[in-house]
């Protein structure tokens, strides 16, 4: 199969990507890593010479889905083959790390079988297969950490970015697959995630949010070999020239600190909105879910930041349905739904995973229960949102704004808490940040008017 050894001679890259921020910053350096051999970006797959399909594995039926849309791309892929034209399909992500072997004996049309931590061994799997012709498996987890391997990212006027910090988890949530897709918990190092923002602040992001599959956990080392906190490595952040905001996501309640808080209360790019996933509000389910900690000590860590910082806002995962859970359990996570009244929240149905404890328990709900509580529970959080979008009209936000907007001379941005916010405004204010006066609560979004710097 031919392949292209330099960027004279270009090729089409086409990436789907599935599952949460961190297969988007995956997918971006996937595309990074090939950019060297000469792959380029293409939004249509009928004209890519390789297709990757970045799959997620969180829940329910994953393995089918991805089946499913590889019977499609098979198609695309023979349909090219017919007009003498080679497509490379691959799958990556955490179904291909959860299930390497069965895609390629499902699927042998596949090329490449790849998990999350290999992706900068692309350019050799690729290499390999123009050798060979065979079909590259490589989810062993690798000695080296494919971080020291990426080049820098490449993608230009990208005013948000992502930029992943901490990957892998070793809390083994019952019910959770990611410490079985994702590998052990690491951290990069201070230096390495410093070099990365720089790189995306000079291509225009002037929005970072960190990623990690438990951020809060972040211990990277800094260059005399000591370890950081999240909140000493947001402190080295936030004085890089250029860049407004950061963001960090997803925390989990055990690794909350009070550095943490405390640089909420100091720092002014960090943005008052924290994503800090609960799961149930009855103890008894936190304790059988693993999750460390009770529903006492997550309320008081959402004390500890209302206090910190009293324009903050919380969002949450929950999960309704867990086996054993009780209708007394289920109103324990409605009154800790209550309690906190959140800006936004993820609810999904329990979803047995193969190879998690929580799949193999007792106490295995019907579809219909889960049904309705997880209707119940959307409920409340919708409107606890509503409430919330309610409660900025007629305040004044920063805004940072990222494109156009769908009217003539309106443009778009984010406020503090990732609402999208229209204005009537110049185009040049794009990439840049403005105090707005919200006049509207929109369904999905706020509408407001710039408001006026004033002459000091
Ligand atoms: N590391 C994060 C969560 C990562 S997974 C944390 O610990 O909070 C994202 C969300 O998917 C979880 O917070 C959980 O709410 C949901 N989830 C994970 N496994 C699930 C399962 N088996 N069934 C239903 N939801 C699940
Ligand atoms: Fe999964 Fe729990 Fe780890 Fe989050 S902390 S990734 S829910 S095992
Ligand atoms: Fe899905 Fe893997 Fe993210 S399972 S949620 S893509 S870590």
């Amino acid at each position: 199969m031919p392949v292209p050894s330099s960027t004279s001679s270009l090729r089409k890259l086409h990436v789907i990507t599935w599952g949460c921020q961190m297969n988007v910053y995956d997918s971006a350096r996937m595309q990074d890593v090939l950019k060297p051999i000469g792959y380029r970006a293409t939004a249509f797959p009928e004209e890519a010479d390789m297709i990757i399909l970045n799959t997620c594995h969180i829940r329910d039926k994953a393995a089918e889905k991805v089946f499913s849309e590889l019977g499609r791309l098979r198609l695309i892929k023979q349909a090219r083959e017919k007009e003498g034209q080679q497509t490379i399909l691959a799958v990556a992500g955490c179904v291909a790390q959860a299930e390497g072997k069965e895609i390629l004996t499902r699927a042998p049309y596949v090329d490449i079988v790849l998990g999350p931590q290999t992706y900068h061994r692309l350019p050799e799997m690729v290499a390999r297969i123009a050798r060979a012709g065979k079909t590259v498996i490589e989810t062993d987890f690798p000695v080296e950490q494919k971080f020291d391997f990426l080049p820098a990212p490449t993608t230009e006027n990208q005013l948000t970015a992502f930029l992943t910090i901490q990957e892998g988890c070793d809390k083994f949530c019952s019910f959770c697959v990611v410490p079985y897709t994702r590998g052990v918990e690491s951290s990069r190092p201070v230096s390495s995630v410093l070099a990365e923002a720089r790189a995306l602040i000079k291509m225009g992001a002037g929005e970072i949010t960190l990623l990690g599959q438990n951020v809060n956990a972040y211990h990277g080392l800094t260059e005399d070999g000591q370890p950081c906190t999240l909140a000493d490595l947001i402190k080295s952040l936030a004085a890089l020239p250029g860049l407004k905001r950061i963001r960090y996501t997803t925390s989990h309640p055990r690794d909350m600190s009070d550095d943490l808080v405390e640089a909420h209360k100091e720092i002014p790019a960090l943005m008052p909105f924290i994503h800090l996933p609960v799961q149930s509000g009855s103890n008894k389910i936190l304790l059988a879910m693993n999750r460390g900690h009770q529903a006492g000590f997550y309320m008081e860590w959402i004390e500890k930041l209302k206090r910190a910082r009293p324009d903050v806002a919380i969002s949450s995962d929950f999960i309704v349905g867990y086996p054993g859970e009780t209708d007394k359990d289920f109103e324990d996570t409605m009154s800790l739904v209550k309690q906190v009244g959140f800006a936004q929240a993820y609810s999904f149905k329990y979803s047995p995973r193969p190879g998690t404890p929580a799949a193999n328990a007792p106490g295995q709900l019907p579809e219909d229960v889960k049904d309705e509580r997880l209707y119940q529970l959307q409920d409340l959080l919708r409107s606890q949102q509503d409430s919330f979008n309610q409660t900025l009209v007629n305040k004044v936000v920063n805004v940072y704004f990222t494109g156009k907007g769908r009217k003539d001379g309106q443009i778009t941005g984010r406020s503090p808490y990732l609402q999208p916010v229209h204005v009537i405004g110049d185009e040049t204010l794009i990439g840049q940040e403005r105090p707005v006066y919200i006049s509207q609560q929109l369904t999905n979004s706020l509408g407001g008017q710039i408001k006026e710097l004033e002459n000091t």
